[in-house]
């Protein structure tokens, strides 16, 4: 099977009948936990995969700026230098980014893209930041621009909330960018700080895909983007993260439902957050586990964006031998499920987790081990 970096290049030596001059590497990412929190300015600790979109590029031959994507065998061709225009799909995305680095006063050139990828398209495993960031680091690189990781991270965020219409945090587009082979990163969404935390060797975090889809866009994530909001304003704090903690119960009871259950989560989540970088340092897998565990039930009673399906999944997943905690992971409505499992009961756990949820759900579930990897990067070729 090629590679997606293979797969790319060989996609545009078909479609533009010429060699790219350079590629570019975006990867994906899971969130061990922090889970609806970065858009209330809370704490996230994703980790980079070691699965990616690849561009493969070079400068256009025409005033046009044209994409391919390999997977899809699907085109889009739009004028470098004028407004965004949307169209749809994966297609707002790359006019998105190409819009947002030109409103930042980037010269964006015409150019030929050919986009392939490994990360499951829709699945909770950010494959729109990783198109975004491919996207953004190619055309960096053909108009001889750079720059700074986190202005980089703002911009394709930008390109997703402004021109696409989602209104998601900026954890995705950090952990593309940021991510460290070896390390999950915990970042303070609302200062951007970032510290990398060793993930454990004796542990090995798996994915399992429900095998359901569902749009961020068609879901109700703008809503709970705004109940967020909402919830701040009546509470008189800037963004979420500013209820301490110890404030809940007393706070609590002013708010309105779903109001009052939304917040819970995110106050709860950001403080399992910063346990769950603790435990690791600490080498105490076991309360990572538990926090991973917590988070799923905010997420899923509270925050109420799990489905049967999920929750199938992740009884699967807890029920096996090994398993410290399992999750749903990303924006939910279905996608992926992470759990933590001991690398020496690794063996078998695809097979035991998918037998048990095609038990209960009737559908296929794939689980595959993800490795904590380091973020994008452009090769000239
Ligand atoms: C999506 C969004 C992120 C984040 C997660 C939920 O992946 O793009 O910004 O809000 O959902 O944690």
């Amino acid at each position: 099977m090629p590679t997606a970096a293979e797969r790319a290049v060989a996609a545009f030596r078909a479609g533009f009948g010429r060699e790219p001059t350079l590629r570019a590497r975006a990867p994906g990412r899971v969130n061990l936990i922090g889970e609806h929190v970065d858009y209330s300015d809370g704490f996230v600790l994703p980790l980079a995969i070691d699965r990616a979109v690849v561009v493969a590029a070079a400068p256009g031959a025409t005033s046009a700026l044209r994409a391919h994507v390999a997977d899809l065998a699907e085109r889009d061709s739009f004028d470098a230098a004028a407004p965004f225009q949307a169209a749809a799909g994966w297609r707002d995305y790359v006019r998105g980014v190409a819009a947002v680095l030109r409103e930042a006063g980037i010269a964006v050139p015409p150019a030929d893209l050919a986009i392939a990828g490994d990360v499951p398209r829709g699945g909770g495993l950010s494959s729109s930041a990783a198109l975004e960031v491919a996207v953004a680091r190619a055309l960096l690189a053909l108009a001889g621009a750079s720059l700074d990781p986190l202005e980089l991270a703002r911009l394709c965020r930008r390109a997703e909330v402004e021109k696409v219409g989602v209104a998601c945090g900026i954890m995705d587009q950090c952990a593309s960018i940021l991510g460290r082979e070896g390390f999950a990163i915990l970042l303070d969404c609302r200062s951007l700080a970032v510290r990398p935390i060793p993930m454990p060797a004796e542990a090995v975090l798996v994915v399992s895909d429900s095998g359901t889809r569902r749009s961020l866009q068609s879901s109700a994530f703008n809503q709970r983007f705004r109940e967020c909001a909402e919830a701040s304003a009546l509470l008189g704090v800037a963004a979420l993260r500013d209820v301490p903690f110890g404030a809940l119960d007393r706070l609590l009871p002013s708010l309105p439902e779903p109001l009052r259950r939304r917040t819970r989560h995110v106050v709860q989540e950001i403080a399992r957050t910063l346990q769950t970088a603790a435990a690791l340092e600490q080498g105490d897998l076991a309360a990572v586990g538990r926090f991973m565990n917590g988070s799923h039930q905010g997420l899923r009673d509270d925050y109420e964006v799990s489905t049967p399906e999920l929750d199938a999944l992740v009884a699967a997943a807890r029920a096996q031998p090994g398993v410290h905690g399992s999750r749903m992971s990303g924006g939910g409505f279905g996608g992926c499920i992470i759990s933590l499992v001991s690398r020496d009961t690794l063996e078998g756990f695809a097979e035991r987790v998918a037998e048990q949820y095609r038990g209960v759900t009737g559908r296929e579930a794939k689980s595959f081990a993800v490795r904590p990897s380091a973020g994008a990067d452009v090769d000239a070729l």
